[in-house]
């Protein structure tokens, strides 16, 4: 993340459920603060409910001009250094590209395509649909394992 020039955070219903979009509120702010350019990309059914990401997210007062929906973002994380996957499986799974899966067919973040992805959720399963996610085991994934408010706090305190 220092050596990062552009971020993008997919945060998903592992977010919402661990209350941790304060801690990273900050570690934005602090990301800001070093010079980089940070946004979110929205899944329109991320989470449990549409809009829970968006609501939150202001909730922690993070500035509507750096949150983006899914159509928006999803050209650009071929030019994107690190992606924060906080919280999401379904919405970030690149089986929903492939043919005979429950959620094949469905519209996905390509989180894949960026230099880096830090994948941050307390263990390797899938997500709402069951269906796993291969994204964990990609050569440019690192597994960030834990609760998402702790491992939010964690790295903005070593920022
Ligand atoms: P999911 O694919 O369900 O993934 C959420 C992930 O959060 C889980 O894999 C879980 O992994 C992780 N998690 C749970 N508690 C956590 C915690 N305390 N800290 C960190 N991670 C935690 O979520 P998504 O990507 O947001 O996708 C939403 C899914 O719900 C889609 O399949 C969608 O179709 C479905 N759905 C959405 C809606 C609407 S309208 N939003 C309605 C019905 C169904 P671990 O257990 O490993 O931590």
């Amino acid at each position: 993340l220092r050596d990062a020039e552009s971020v993008v955070i997919t945060p998903g219903y592992g977010l919402a459920v661990a209350q941790g979009q304060y801690p990273l509120a900050e570690l934005v702010s602090k990301l800001q603060e070093m010079g980089k350019r940070v946004r979110f990309g929205i899944h329109p059914v991320a989470g449990c409910m549409p809009g829970q990401l968006n609501v939150l997210l202001a909730e922690a007062n993070v500035p509507y001009d750096i949150v983006e929906e899914m159509e928006e973002i999803n050209d650009d994380f071929a030019s994107t250094d690190v992606v924060l996957v906080i919280g999401s499986s379904d919405t970030v799974n690149p089986l929903a590209e492939e043919p005979d899966t429950p959620i094949s067919g469905m519209p996905v973040l390509k989180v894949w395509n960026a230099k880096h992805v830090i994948v941050m959720k307390r263990t390797l399963g899938g997500g709402y649909s069951g269906v796993p996610n291969p994204l964990f085991t990609k050569d440019n994934t690192d597994m960030l394992i834990g609760d998402a408010k702790d491992t939010c706090a964690a790295l903005a305190g070593k920022l």
